[in-house]
C-alpha cells in the first residue's frame, strides 16, 4: 500500500481539486528538461500552471492533439516522441487508480498516446481527484482502443470474459482517435489482476491499445482530496 502525506486543508470543488494537483505537480518537472505531459480537464490545469515555468524547460511531449494544442497556445514547444530517448517524467490524469498505482485511463481517448510517452518517463506521477481511488480497476467503462475491422471480434472477447463492450461515438458515428482509430468501452469487468489482463488483451488481434495501465504504473499520486492534496508513493 502507498505512503500518504496530507499537505493543506480547506473545502474544495472537484475543479479546485484538479487545479490543486496540477499546481503541485511542478515539484516533479525538472528544470533544462522536457515534460512529459497527458490529457484530460486535470493535465489541462498542469499545462495552465506549466506555462510559469516555461522559460525554466526545454519543452514538452505531448500525448494527445488536445494537449499540444494547449501547450504550443501558452508558448510551451512541444517536440515529437520520436526526438526523444528518455524524459525523466510523465504527468497526466486517470480515470481509476488502485492502492499500487495501476490505472485505467482513456476516458479522453488518449490511451495510446499516453502508453507511448508514459513508456519513454523514468517516473509517472498521476494527478487526479479523490473519487479517482479504487480498491479495484473496473467500475469505470474500460476504454479499448481498436482497429476499426477487429471491433466486433473484440467485442466478442470481451463478452466471453463477462463484458459488455460498446463503441464508444461522437456527435451520433464512432468516435476516431488522434491515432484514426475507434475506442470501444467495456462494462462489467473486475480486474483483480491488471499486469495478466493488460499482457492478455494486449495480445488480442486488432487492439492498439487496451486502457489498463499496469506496465506503465503510477510510481506517485498527486490525489486531491478535502483534506488537501495527499502524496501516495507507491513502492
Ligand atoms: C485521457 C485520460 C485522462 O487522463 C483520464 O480520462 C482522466 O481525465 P480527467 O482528468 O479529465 O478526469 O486517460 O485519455
Amino acid at each position: 500500500m502507498p505512503s500518504s502525506t496530507p499537505t493543506s486543508q480547506a473545502t474544495l470543488t472537484q475543479d479546485e481539486l484538479k487545479t490543486r494537483v496540477g499546481q503541485a505537480a511542478l515539484q516533479y518537472v525538472v528544470p533544462g528538461e522536457l515534460v512529459g505531459v497527458g490529457t484530460g480537464s486535470t493535465v489541462n490545469k498542469f499545462i495552465d500552471a506549466l506555462a510559469s515555468m516555461k522559460d525554466q524547460i526545454k519543452g514538452a511531449v505531448s500525448s494527445s492533439v488536445a494537449s499540444t494544442e494547449r501547450l504550443l497556445a501558452l508558448g510551451i514547444p512541444v517536440l515529437d516522441a520520436n526526438t526523444v530517448d528518455r524524459l525523466s517524467v510523465y504527468i497526466d490524469g486517470a480515470d481509476e487508480i488502485d492502492g499500487h498505482g495501476n490505472m485505467v485511463k482513456g476516458g479522453g481517448a488518449a490511451l495510446t498516446r499516453e502508453k507511448i510517452v508514459a513508456a519513454l518517463a523514468a517516473q509517472f506521477v498521476c494527478i487526479a481527484d479523490e473519487s479517482k481511488l479504487v480498491q479495484t480497476l473496473g467500475q469505470f467503462p474500460l476504454p479499448v482502443e481498436v482497429i476499426p475491422m477487429a471491433t466486433r471480434r473484440v467485442m466478442a472477447q470481451f463478452a466471453a470474459k463477462g463484458g459488455v463492450a460498446r463503441v464508444r461515438l461522437k456527435d451520433g458515428v464512432p468516435l476516431v482517435t488522434d491515432n484514426g482509430q475507434h475506442i470501444v468501452d467495456v462494462t462489467g469487468l473486475h480486474i483483480t489482476d491488471p499486469l495478466a489482463f493488460e499482457s492478455e488483451v494486449s495480445q488480442w488481434p486488432g487492439v492498439v491499445t487496451v486502457g489498463v495501465f499496469a506496465f506503465q504504473r503510477a510510481n506517485v499520486c498527486l490525489l486531491g482530496t478535502s483534506a488537501g492534496v495527499k502524496t501516495l508513493t507507491f513502492i
